[in-house]
């Protein structure tokens, strides 16, 4: 199946099983904004909290906050976002459509790559077992001739962009023949900066002075209290602040449904250390965030990490590397953990006046801490765990009997446990398996239509168990437990249900 059909059936699946739901649906939707259903809440509840359990309770250095998302908007220019939090925009004239002018250059030196890449398939399919490709690459002239202009155009386009040159970076689209995918024209504006805060008014004067920003980022809120932070816990370095919560940019090409959004929610920590230990901790921090995805069943074949050139570094970073998902759209990213050495703190002490350093008691010195960022966007990785979840299992082609069913990690599925009475005359009994179960667990009870097709609802949600109450149960004392990935059956007594689940749900 191709993959842009794949994420319509993982978008539509998710509306239709209460994940998901496009905002203020009545009213035909907000662009680009999206509710979490019944079962997209459970699911990104249970990644908040194992996110947090892995770096707040796992961690005895690190400790949590949670800040407002209204700050004192000097923060925001201490920070560089008034001033540097900018995407460059040119509009079509034709079209009346508004595109990142960065974004535009950028697919047209990946068109380069294309056709490099189809010059080298078709000479592959020519030769067969004869072809030596990296020779090929090296001397064909049709692909030595693209590589040359993919190259100047990228030297070109990264020198437009420190600065930013806006007049420059016009000037490429022009020169490379760039058209508008809508009018077909090359009738653009000019390119303009264009800031990704959110502001609004404070109280009832509408004057300079009463403007604040939606914060775009969390990190902001734990940098402001480091000092309150570090005096009230009496930590040393290293140690970590994390916060959960939300971010507001307003995106020119949000898309592909809740990967990139102009309001979303943000799990970040800021890992402060000693100046000159931060590269080990930037290591440390990159292995665990893999593993962190690994543990929660994501495969290694659907991830990546990709470390920024030292030309894609922000002004600020000595290292980023973004952990990308391979989402039916493409490589996407999903967790920035950068170095962002001790520029936010100095900052903020520049600006405010405040002492922002620490004291070393061993070295017996006062200095400012250097941040290592782990950066991770909620909604990214909950698009990314139902992409990875997400199957069509085809159990007899003859028939056309296809399973749908979410393979969630059983710690991450909505629901765990769904109690099915086999018959309407035995709910007496299987309630009361609900009822103890659901102490403990998010449960679902169903009694309704046939066993088949509520073993399939299930399944369609992700949830890792069933148990089925029969007549047999009210003498036996026992059910049966179905799993919802080997869908095999096993009889289980009912007082010995709390053992066997025991550490069925752990991470
Ligand atoms: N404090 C650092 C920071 O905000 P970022 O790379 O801009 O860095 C961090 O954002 C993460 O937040 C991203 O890796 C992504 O998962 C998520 N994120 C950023 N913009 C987003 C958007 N418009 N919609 C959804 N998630 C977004």
């Amino acid at each position: 199946m191709a993959q842009d059909d794949v994420f319509k059936k993982i978008v539509s699946h998710c509306k239709e099983y209460g994940f998901v739901f496009p905002s203020s649906d009545i009213y035909d939707g907000l662009a680009a904004v999206y509710d979490y259903g019944q079962n997209g809440v459970e699911l990104k509840n249970n990644i908040k909290q194992y996110w947090w359990q892995s770096m707040v309770l796992l961690h005895s250095n690190i400790v949590g906050i949670d800040a407002a998302i209204f700050m004192h908007p000097t923060v925001w220019k201490a920070s560089g976002h008034v001033d540097a939090f900018n995407d460059p925009l040119i509009d079509n004239k034709d079209s009346k459509k508004r595109y990142r002018a960065d974004n535009l250059i950028e697919d047209q030196i990946a068109k380069y790559d294309e056709k490099i890449d189809k010059e080298v398939a078709k000479a592959k399919k020519r030769f067969g077992d004869a072809f030596d490709e990296e020779k090929f690459r090296q001397t064909n002239p049709r692909v030595l001739e693209h590589v040359a202009k993919r190259d100047a155009l990228h030297e070109r386009y990264t020198k437009a962009m420190q600065g930013p040159d806006l007049a420059e970076l016009k000037q490429i689209i022009l020169d490379e023949g760039i058209v508008d995918p809508i009018s077909g024209t090359k009738n653009w504006t000019d390119v303009r900066q264009f800031n990704l805060m959110f502001s609004t008014e404070m109280g009832s004067l509408s004057d300079a002075t009463s403007k604040i920003y939606l914060r775009p980022e969390t990190a902001q809120g734990i940098f402001v209290n480091f000092a309150n932070i570090q005096r009230t816990t009496r930590r040393k370095l290293p140690f970590g602040v994390c916060q959960v919560g939300k971010a507001f940019r307003n995106e020119i090409t949000p898309g592909n449904f809740t990967f990139r959004t102009r309001e979303f929610e943000q799990m970040e920590l800021e890992f402060f250390c000693e100046p000159g230990t931060d590269l080990d901790w930037f290591q440390y921090w990159r292995g665990f965030c893999i593993n962190w995805l690994k543990s929660l069943g994501m495969k290694d074949e659907e991830m990546r990490a990709r470390d920024h050139s030292p030309e894609e570094l922000c002004f600020y970073s000595k290292g980023t590397t973004d952990i990308e998902f391979l989402f039916p759209f493409g490589w996407g990213e999903l967790w920035g953990i950068a170095d962002r050495t001790d520029y936010d703190l100095t900052q903020h002490q520049n600006v405010s006046g405040q002492d922002m350093t620490y004291f070393d008691p061993e070295k017996n010195e006062k200095y400012i801490p250097y941040v290592i960022e782990p950066s991770l966007g909620a909604d990214r990785v909950v698009l990314a765990f139902l992409c990875s979840a997400y199957d069509e299992e085809v159990l007899d082609a003859e028939k056309n009997d296809v399973r749908t069913v979410m393979h969630f990690h059983p710690a991450l599925a909505p629901v765990k446990i769904g109690v099915l009475p086999l018959s309407k005359k035995l709910n007496e009994g299987a309630e009361k398996v609900f009822a103890e179960l659901s102490k403990k667990y998010n449960c679902e009870f169903d009694d309704r239509g046939n066993i088949g097709k509520r073993y399939r609802r299930q399944d369609e949600i992700g949830t890792p168990y069933c148990i089925t109450y029969d007549f047999d149960s009210e003498t036996d004392g026992a059910v049966t437990v179905r799993d919802r990935d080997t869908m095999e059956q096993e009889r289980i007594k009912i007082e010995d249900l709390d053992a066997y689940f025991a550490d069925k749900f752990t991470f």
